[in-house]
């Protein structure tokens, strides 16, 4: 038994794994972009988020859990996600895809704007079960990241660390930023005490995530 704290999160048994391919095996659409509040489609479903420094891979990873490469657009240009984009997971859940913070070139104004919509999002959503906080497997938690978890606390929304890309770091390099990672998270009363490894690429950790969102009351 791994006893410590933040363990990587194991894969699925065929139960869970089963729910989860069935929830992803329904039909996945784009429902809208929504930029306020009045925007967002009713709260008639369960949902979960997924939220994440620019390019840190929000975008791919929600093709990858539908197996749908084109559906939320990814790109190599950071902040090319600037709404909050919904899209259904069979007729039961939304996932929905928010727009990538700590874009440097950013106008001021814009960044504002947006940290008001997301805050007011991620504390006023009903029916929004879980939050998946992606972190880039090459860096770690940065400091706009401790900004959105602080902001999660605050808002009593449980969230989930997901690490991203783990195709592009060796064994070892991975088992440091794990180090960081989990002295960060012990630091956030919302964080979920298990975190999800996973590569796009690779499909590393997606059936996984899958059957995390699947088991989710
Ligand atoms: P914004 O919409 O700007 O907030 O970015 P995002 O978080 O949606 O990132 P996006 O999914 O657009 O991915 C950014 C880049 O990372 C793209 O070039 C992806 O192909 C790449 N990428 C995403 N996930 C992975 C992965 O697991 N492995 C590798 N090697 N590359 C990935
Ligand atoms: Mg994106």
């Amino acid at each position: 038994m791994n006893t410590l704290p933040f363990p990587i999160a194991d894969a699925p048994d065929d139960f869970a794994r089963e729910a989860g391919r069935k929830l992803f095996a329904g039909d996945t659409d784009f429902v809208k972009g929504v930029v306020a509040m009045s925007g967002l489609p009713p709260a008639d479903r369960m949902e979960v988020c997924f939220a994440g420094r620019s390019n840190v891979g929000k975008s791919t990873l929600i093709n990858a859990l539908t197996g749908r490469k084109g559906l939320a657009r990814a790109s190599n240009t950071p902040g090319r996600t600037q709404e909050i984009n919904f899209f259904t997971a069979g007729t039961s859940h939304y996932l929905v895809d928010l727009p990538g913070y700590g874009y440097a070139n950013a106008p001021v104004a814009v960044v504002e704007k947006w940290q008001k919509l997301l805050k007011q999002y991620l504390s006023g959503r009903q029916t929004l079960r879980r939050a998946f906080v992606l972190i880039d497997t090459r860096h770690g938690v940065k400091k706009v990241d401790e900004e959105i978890l602080s902001l999660l606390d605050s808002s009593a929304l449980t969230f989930q660390c997901v690490l991203t890309k783990a195709d592009k770091v060796k064994a070892a390099e991975r088992e440091k930023v794990l180090d960081q990672v989990r002295a960060a998270l012990a630091k956030h009363p919302a964080a979920y005490p298990e975190i999800v490894l996973t590569s796009s690429e690779k499909g590393d950790g997606i059936e996984t995530l899958r059957s995390i969102i699947a088991g989710l009351e």
